[in-house]
């Protein structure tokens, strides 16, 4: 069976782990493929709340394979932590489901500290990254100058390798951002420990992803951030280091596009977005608030307040051309209950001239003024609702027109972030 690639058709954070979690059970596999511990994937399971960064999301599920890729970046420390916590909470960590790429690379105590050095020095035009080292991370992957995961098999020349990593950035951190030198004995150490603890994960994830295709069994690619985050398609420089768009899937995994069958795109039923840059319908007022109290919209990440805006209907086009996505997903439509009306943008005023793509220049969207339609609102809660003929008539059309602008079918609504709180349509 071929493979599912799962998206944010947003500005990241639209739901992708709970409804990772709703696919997985239709899947055998399931791997990230892009990004690192700067994603926050919530799966919530009658009280039990899993807050996932770096393993899928489909780990709650048994008899699910993980992998994470080889497109990823990964810092040992917080994995370790990562598959603590899962093993505390009962989920099986062992390395006969988990496979980390021996072609991913790491996050050094080197690269956190530049993360936070470079957005203090940018100031007003700080992009408000996650300060994960993410960015930093890619630069060396780019440059040639990284580690890789695969260097944790010998957890001692590892512990070595991240000591002349950190010794190396020293100079720049100290001379050019005036900061403290970080001192390098017990973090390589550390680093070390970890490295022990991971070397059992370690695999080639080429064979283990074409291993599941071959066997006919379902893969399902499990997207960190957003499209709009993408670091070709998004906004530049307001984006993030890696491809989070469906073409980073199979870079990240080494597996060709005749694989994929499926590409969902997951929405939320309205906008939001953390950090700096562009957001043409951000509601900076009483909706905006409203939205995100109601949608518990601060980071899983790192607890910032999230930005909050009506449904862009312009970037949710742009989401289905750039991944060529076959289907969405809406999310978090109960947040929208009891508005007496609702705005969808499905167009922007660009200087006087009316615009239904995406502008390319983050100058222009910069500029762009949404236009919107304005659709009734419902008042009745529909978190319990699980059958579409029994959301409210304004509700349906809400969905509609979102099907209508996007030019693509909503295949499921979720209506609360636990695992049955969901309307297949
Ligand atoms: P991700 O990064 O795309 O996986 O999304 P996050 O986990 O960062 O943020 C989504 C948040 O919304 C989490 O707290 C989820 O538990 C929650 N959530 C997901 N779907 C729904 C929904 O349909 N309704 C509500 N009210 N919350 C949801
Ligand atoms: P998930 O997978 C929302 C944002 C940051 C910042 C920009 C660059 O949970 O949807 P980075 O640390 O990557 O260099 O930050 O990208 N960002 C996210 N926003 N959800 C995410 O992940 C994000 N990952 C990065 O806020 O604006
Ligand atoms: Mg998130």
């Amino acid at each position: 069976m071929p493979a599912t690639i799962l998206i944010g058709a947003q500005w990241g954070d639209e739901g992708k782990g709970r409804i990772a979690d709703w696919l997985a059970r239709d899947c055998d596999a399931m791997a990230r493929y892009a990004g690192g511990d700067n994603a926050g994937h919530t799966v919530q399971i009658g009280a039990q709340k899993f807050q996932l960064h770096l393993v899928p999301s489909g780990v709650v599920h048994p008899g699910v394979t993980c992998i994470l890729g080889s497109g990823m970046v990964i810092n040992p420390i917080r994995l370790v932590r990562e598959l603590d916590m899962l093993a505390a909470a009962g989920v099986d960590i062992s390395p006969e489901r988990i496979h980390l790429s021996t072609r991913a690379h790491v996050i050094t105590p080197a690269h956190l500290e530049l993360d936070g050095a470079e957005e203090s020095a940018r100031k007003g035009q700080a992009i408000g990254t996650t300060r994960r080292g993410i960015g930093p991370a890619y630069r060396d992957k780019a440059a040639r100058t990284g580690l890789l995961t695969g260097e944790m098999a010998d957890p001692d020349r590892f512990s070595t390798r991240v000591q002349a990593h950190i010794q190396r950035a020293n100079p720049l951190l100290s001379d050019y951002y005036g900061q403290e030198p970080i001192t390098t004995a017990d973090l390589a150490l550390e680093y070390g420990e970890a490295a022990q603890r991971l070397a059992p994960y370690l695999a080639d994830i080429v064979t283990c992803v074409h291993d599941v295709l071959e066997r006919g069994e379902r893969l399902l690619c499990e997207g960190a951030q957003g499209t709009l985050l993408d670091l070709d398609h998004g906004h530049y420089p307001y984006v993030t280091s890696s491809s989070a768009t469906a073409g980073g899937a199979l870079t990240g995994l080494g597996f060709g596009p005749r694989h994929v069958d499926r590409v969902v795109g997951v929405a939320k039923a309205y906008c939001t977005r953390v950090g700096s840059g562009p957001f043409p319908t951000e509601q900076d007022n009483e909706i905006g608030l409203r939205l995100r109290e109601v949608g518990g919209e601060y980071g899983t990440t790192t607890g910032r307040p999230r930005r909050c805006g009506w449904l862009d209907g312009v970037a949710l086009r742009y989401a289905v051309r750039v991944n060529g996505l076959t289907e969405l997903i809406i999310t978090k439509l109960d947040v929208l209950s009891g508005f007496d009306v609702l705005h969808l943008a499905t167009a922007y005023d660009l200087d006087g001239e009316r615009v239904a793509q995406m502008p390319v220049s983050t100058a222009q969207i910069e500029r762009a003024v949404p236009v919107y339609e304005t659709l009734p609102g419902w008042q009745t809660d529909i978190s319990d609702v699980r059958r579409l003929e029994d959301l409210p008539e304004p509700a349906r059309h809400y969905i509609a027109r979102i099907e209508a602008l996007a030019g693509v079918p909503v295949r499921l609504i979720s209506v609360g972030p636990e695992r049955e709180q969901a309307v297949v349509c």
